[in-house]
């Protein structure tokens, strides 16, 4: 396909995708770019949907499963200072769609700017975080978000203002291709109370949760006014297994994958707990990684 031809200086063909993602495991994207400014990134929208090959966006790899057969099309990936700055004036904070969650969770902070402190650790790009609106118990990207730039399904750059944005539990009105950047707008406070705040949910996260592990956050959405981990867990899936895969013992909506698993060992657990909540607790459980 001459696309590569035309695009060569930054899209790649058979790209391993297995170390982009937290689960270590699936196969190869079979075009890969990492565009360096947003022509460039347009540009290759435009083509690949001329050529209607399917895009996808990979965002930090950690709220997604690829299948061992690997992805076909286009994988777009947002590296580099075009795509990753991260910008405050007064009480607003503008960070690009690939700059690290935590990076900008730690600017706010410093900055003495509040809202974002219940975020951190919370892995991934700030265009994942508002994809799926990450969150824990003491709040989600999406209340503090004002503002969106966005590339559409057909390559044009678009804004998102306040009355398009909708937010609710791990979903958002922002589905479109690419999230460019966007803005949240903060609170004033003290860096000092912040920093406390913010080592205290970290603390809290890492008691419950088997962090940094070969793993991808909470595999299940919690469903309504109840607890997926604590289902699994009722269920009798702690310690679970499929091959090289394992229900963690510690918290029971994580998967731990072991080194010699493969995407289809997790995808069978999933299965396997999915049918067993619903079995014996009459519950259906709805994934929330994406799997590809
Ligand atoms: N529980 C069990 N067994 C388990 C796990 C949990 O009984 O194996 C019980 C806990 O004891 C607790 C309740 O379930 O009573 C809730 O557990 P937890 O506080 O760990 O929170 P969660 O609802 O499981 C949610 C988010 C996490 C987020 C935490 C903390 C979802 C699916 N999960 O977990 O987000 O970090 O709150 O704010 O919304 C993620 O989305 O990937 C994620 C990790």
């Amino acid at each position: 396909m001459n696309l590569l031809a035309d695009f060569e200086q930054f899209v790649r063909q058979a790209e391993p995708l297995r170390d982009r993602t937290w689960f270590h495991l699936g196969g190869p994207a079979e075009f890969f770019a990492e565009p360096r400014n947003e022509e460039e990134l347009t540009a290759l929208v435009i083509r690949c949907r001329a050529e209607s090959l399917p895009i996808r966006l990979l965002g930090g790899g950690s709220n997604v499963l690829v299948r061992d057969e690997g992805v076909r099309g286009m994988v777009l990936h947002l590296t580099g200072e075009a795509f990753s700055g991260i910008h405050v004036s007064g009480r607003t904070v503008t960070a690009g769609g690939g700059a690290k969650l935590g990076h900008v969770v730690s600017t706010a902070v410093r900055e003495g700017l509040a809202g974002l402190e219940p975020l951190v650790g919370i892995p991934g790009t700030i265009g994942g975080a508002l994809h799926g609106n990450a969150g824990s118990r003491g709040g989600d990207i999406g209340q503090w978000t004002t503002q969106a730039t966005v590339i559409t399904r057909s390559g044009k750059i678009a804004e998102r203002g306040r009355v398009d944005l909708e937010f609710a539990y791990r979903s958002s009105s922002l589905d479109e291709l690419v999230i460019l950047r966007a803005k949240f707008e903060l609170e004033e406070d003290s860096p000092e109370e912040l920093t406390k705040r913010m080592q205290k949910e970290w603390i809290t996260r890492k008691a419950s949760q088997p962090l940094g592990h070969q793993s991808a956050g909470c595999i299940f959405k919690n469903p309504r006014g109840m607890s997926a981990g604590m289902l699994l867990e009722q269920a009798g899936l702690k310690g679970a297994r499929v091959g090289g895969a394992e229900i963690s013992q510690r918290h029971a909506n994580f998967i731990i994958a072991e080194n010699g698993a493969t995407s289809a060992d997790v995808l069978k657990l999933i299965d396997l707990a999915r049918s067993r909540v619903a079995e014996r607790l009459g519950v259906e459980l709805e994934t929330e990684i994406e799997i590809w």
